[in-house]
């Protein structure tokens, strides 16, 4: 970090979860938690008393989760969803509301790392070939059509009583 940038708040270890118990019975949304950690972040809400639904590309991954979650004495429930496709967003947040009547937090947190090489030119025939914008296409397209949904979804059933309704976004700061 520069000298002259402003430290950003950060909350210490043991701070972390002091408002666990808020999620306890509500209805999390998060996407890519087959593995890592979107995985991590899934376990722990359940373990909470959160009530899990998991958008992955890799059903049978995801249902490992679920069983794990369930084996724990959580509650989830999984659903196949590519965050690139639009629909099936849509089908993800509409399994959820059919499964457990509202949503209250969303974690768009499907992500893969740089696979393209964009910055390498492949050439056919001696001419460029279009690049593909993968990662972009996941990491930012998908990441804001579940943020788009979260708007519309996290309000269906809304009860005067609801306290938390959440978008929780995850980022890595740069080291530079
Ligand atoms: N793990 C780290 O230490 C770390 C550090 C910095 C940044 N990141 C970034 O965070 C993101 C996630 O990292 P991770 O380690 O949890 O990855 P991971 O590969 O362990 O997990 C990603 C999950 O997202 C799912 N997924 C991938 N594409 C999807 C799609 N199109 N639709 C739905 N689900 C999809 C995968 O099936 C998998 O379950 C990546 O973008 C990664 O580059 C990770």
């Amino acid at each position: 970090m520069h000298p002259t940038e402003p430290e950003m708040s950060r909350i210490p270890d043991d701070k972390l979860t002091e408002y666990s118990h808020r999620v306890k019975g509500k209805v999390l949304v998060i996407t890519g938690a087959a593995a890592g950690i979107g995985r991590q972040t899934a376990l722990l809400f359940a373990s909470y008393g959160a009530k899990v639904v998991i958008g992955d590309l890799n059903p049978d991954a995801a249902q490992a989760v679920v069983d794990e979650i369930e084996k724990a004495g959580g509650t989830a429930a999984s659903i196949k969803c590519n965050v690139v496709k639009f629909e099936e967003q849509v089908d993800m947040f509409e399994f959820a509301i059919k499964k457990y009547g509202s949503v209250d937090i969303v974690v768009p947190n499907a992500g893969i790392t740089e696979t393209a090489k964009f910055m390498t030119p492949v050439l056919e025939n001696g001419r460029p070939k279009q690049p593909k914008t993968t990662t972009l296409d996941v990491n930012l397209t998908g990441v804001l059509w579940t943020a788009h949904l979260a708007v519309h979804y996290l309000f269906i059933n809304k009860q005067p009583s609801d306290d938390l309704k959440s978008l929780i976004f995850i980022g890595t700061p740069s080291s530079d």
